[in-house]
């Protein structure tokens, strides 16, 4: 049994290089397998006299136990390393923030529009919808437009063809979107508060013009509201939009068919190093038009003018959106390029509310 400590050497010194759990099954069952070598000379103790036979066989059964704990001891070894380098591997810091993947942008209209719909919202006003082919009634007569009327040239306005033989007036696409103002009376009567913000058309295009533009309409139809409800309606409106803390609006006399008296309103702002401020220097812009509702128009839609009154606005989107956002060309919001969008588009997930701030 000389041999049994060179064996001993030869599976303990091959255990301790061996480098992975493949390698090491292979050595076991060379020394402690069915047919490997331990095994071999065990089943040799059957031809040994007994004396012999006792003290070889304890001799073999210590290496056979050796070599089998240095078997798993190598074992756990290579598992903790593996374990270990998979940690290493897999490692990652869940303190650092997280990068936000954006889906998509809001178009800074849209944006607007969820933006000013939260602020008239929250003074009771709730959104009214029309459709953008209209009816020549609704986009004109309705609103004290009669057909002679001047400010029907004015509107610049796209008609819609009408099938031979079909001599009715044709539609529109609606100009303004004051025609929404008759369809929500009409549907709701008095009282009534409503916004309408959407689409509109005119034939028109230069820097600040394109043939579709986007308006808010206004409407708070009561017994009593006058201009000073108008004035607050709007001072309020554009404080909370512009995100200052006060804003200065001037009222203009003028002329639209469907308010008497009429009011065109001006922001005071100023413009310094191409930076426009709201709310303070020496210049004035112009963002909208508004009035009393005229009582022919109360008329048209039902509503029994010596019972009720009330304003009527109508405001540019896509201008308070270039004001708020810096955003220098009309005809850009409409040339569908990924690139400005990505610049001037908002965060999918970002909806505005007056308790988080309108666009933070
Ligand atoms: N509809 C007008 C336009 O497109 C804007 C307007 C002015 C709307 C006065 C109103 C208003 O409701 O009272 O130019």
């Amino acid at each position: 049994m000389d041999g049994l400590d060179a064996l001993k050497a030869k599976y303990l010194t091959a255990v301790a290089n061996v480098a992975d759990e493949a390698g090491l099954e292979d050595l076991r069952v060379a020394a402690l397998g069915k047919k490997g070598e331990i095994s071999a000379l065990m089943s040799g103790l059957g031809k040994m006299e007994p004396d012999q036979r006792k003290a070889a066989g304890a001799m073999l059964n210590v290496l056979k136990d050796e070599i089998d704990a240095a078997l798993r001891a190598k074992k756990a070894a290579l598992g903790d390393a593996a374990l270990n380098e998979r940690l290493r591997s897999e490692w990652l810091d869940v303190t650092m923030p997280a990068r936000p993947r954006r889906v998509g942008s809001i178009h800074p209209v849209s944006q607007v529009m969820e933006e000013l719909t939260a602020i008239f919202a929250d003074m009771g006003f709730a959104v009214a919808e029309g459709p953008q082919v209209e009816s020549d009634w609704y986009n004109f007569d309705a609103l004290n437009i009669p057909p002679e009327h001047p400010a029907r040239q004015e509107h610049d306005t796209f008609f819609m063809n009408r099938a031979e033989g079909d001599d009715r007036p044709p539609h529109v696409l609606r100009t303004h979107t004051s025609p929404v103002q008759i369809r929500a009376m009409t549907a709701q009567g008095a009282p009534i508060r409503v916004i309408a913000p959407g689409r509109v058309y005119r034939m028109d295009m230069d820097q600040t013009h394109t043939p579709m533009f986007h308006q808010v309409e206004g409407l708070a139809i009561d017994r009593n509201i006058s201009m000073a409800n108008l004035k607050w309606t709007l001072e309020e409106f554009c404080r909370a939009f512009f995100e200052v803390p006060s804003v200065e609006l001037r009222f203009r006399a003028s002329h639209f068919p469907f308010t008497e008296p009429s009011a065109e309103v001006d922001i005071r702002c100023s413009w310094e190093g191409g930076q426009l401020k709201i709310g303070q220097g020496d210049k004035w812009m112009e963002i909208l038009g508004s009035g009393m509702v005229h009582p022919k128009v109360l008329a048209a839609a039902g509503v029994n003018a010596a019972e009720w009154q009330g304003f009527a606005f109508g405001m540019g989107i896509d201008r308070i959106a270039m004001l708020k956002y810096g955003i220098p060309d009309l005809r850009a919001f409409f040339e569908s390029d990924l690139r400005w969008l990505r610049h001037y588009g908002f965060a999918a997930l970002d909806m505005p509310d007056l308790a988080g701030g309108l666009s933070a």
